[in-house]
């Protein structure tokens, strides 16, 4: 058995098939994300002001494709790793090399920036001074804006051959998974817990991405803003198990989710993250409300 030693470290973006532009800009301008529309389409860009996510016209909602970045002395290693899969390969747009996991998602491998984190932001606590205000005014709460990026998470038919692939072609490393239910895959280059997340349905589709903010309250803020703009539905606050990230997902209006993640870990370059079988009542939440149906429910596989 041949061991991976190269591994992509970052996703570079993700684009997303929608059949509405508009409310799609409605919804991630509300999310606090910068939309901007260039040839067509939407570029999403956070705080970081690093374009993470182009959305498309389409006739439903679905994953186009996910691409991502790994180092210039990586690539054509990658690109043999790939081959051995038994990948097919797709023609692309000339920039980095295409094809298809087995779920049939596209995917794109390009030499590009490292936009993962090499190392965990730890957010300063600064507990308020007796005599003082713990908070301002509701209406002093800055916009919630997300810093990067975190993770997506996508339904697959057959999560183990998911993850055994994205582990041979990419050289992601398994972090924890539960049973055949739900697995999460770091890059090896230092990363979040889940860097992609896979979770089982009767067919693929793309269930959310993630956004990184700061701290817990402002996950919180960010779920009271999308309420105020009308965005009620979704699943939260609360806080993970697998992965330790404080959590709350905003329904979009497609049925998939975004989610305000915080404190995620983080599992540095050279590091052996000990990977678990956790038993499903032991992977999904510490505390939070319960979960709502339709968060486990897969849009796409129910044509509609
Ligand atoms: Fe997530």
């Amino acid at each position: 058995m041949s061991i991976t030693v190269h591994g992509v470290h970052s996703i570079d973006h993700y684009a997303l098939l929608v059949p509405s532009l508009s409310e799609a800009s409605r919804f991630f301008t509300s999310f606090g994300l910068d939309v901007r529309e260039t040839g067509g389409n939407l570029e999403l860009r956070a705080a970081d002001n690093h374009v993470w996510a182009k959305i498309l016209p389409g006739k439903r909602k679905a994953l186009a494709y996910l691409s991502f970045n790994c180092f210039d002395d990586d690539y054509l290693a990658l690109r043999r790793q790939v081959e051995a899969s038994g990948a097919r390969f797709e023609e692309g747009d000339g920039n980095g090399f295409w094809f298809r996991d087995p779920d049939g998602n596209l995917v794109q491998v390009k030499v590009g920036g490292k936009f993962m984190p090499d190392a965990k932001r730890l957010q300063p606590s600064t507990p308020t001074a007796a005599d003082h205000r713990g908070v301002g005014p509701r209406d002093s709460v800055p916009q919630i804006r997300p810093r990067r990026l975190s993770h997506v998470l996508l339904f697959s038919p057959d999560v183990l051959r998911a993850v055994a692939f994205y582990e041979r072609a990419l050289g992601l490393k398994l972090s924890d998974h539960s049973q055949d239910i739900i697995a999460f895959v770091h890059a090896r280059h230092g990363c979040d817990h889940h860097l992609v997340a896979f979770c089982k349905s009767s067919a693929k589709g793309f269930h959310h991405a993630a956004w990184e903010v700061d701290d817990v309250d402002q996950v919180g803020n960010g779920a009271a803003q999308m309420a105020a703009a009308g965005y009620n539905q979704g699943w939260g606050t609360g806080r993970h198990c697998l992965g330790s990230n404080y959590f709350h997902y905003v329904r979009d209006p497609w049925g998939s989710f975004c989610e305000y993640s915080a404190e995620m870990d983080f599992i540095s370059a050279g590091t052996e993250w000990p990977a678990g079988d956790f038993a499903p009542e032991n992977s999904l939440y510490l505390w939070g409300p319960e979960v709502p149906d339709y968060f486990t429910l897969n849009t796409e596989s129910d044509p509609h």
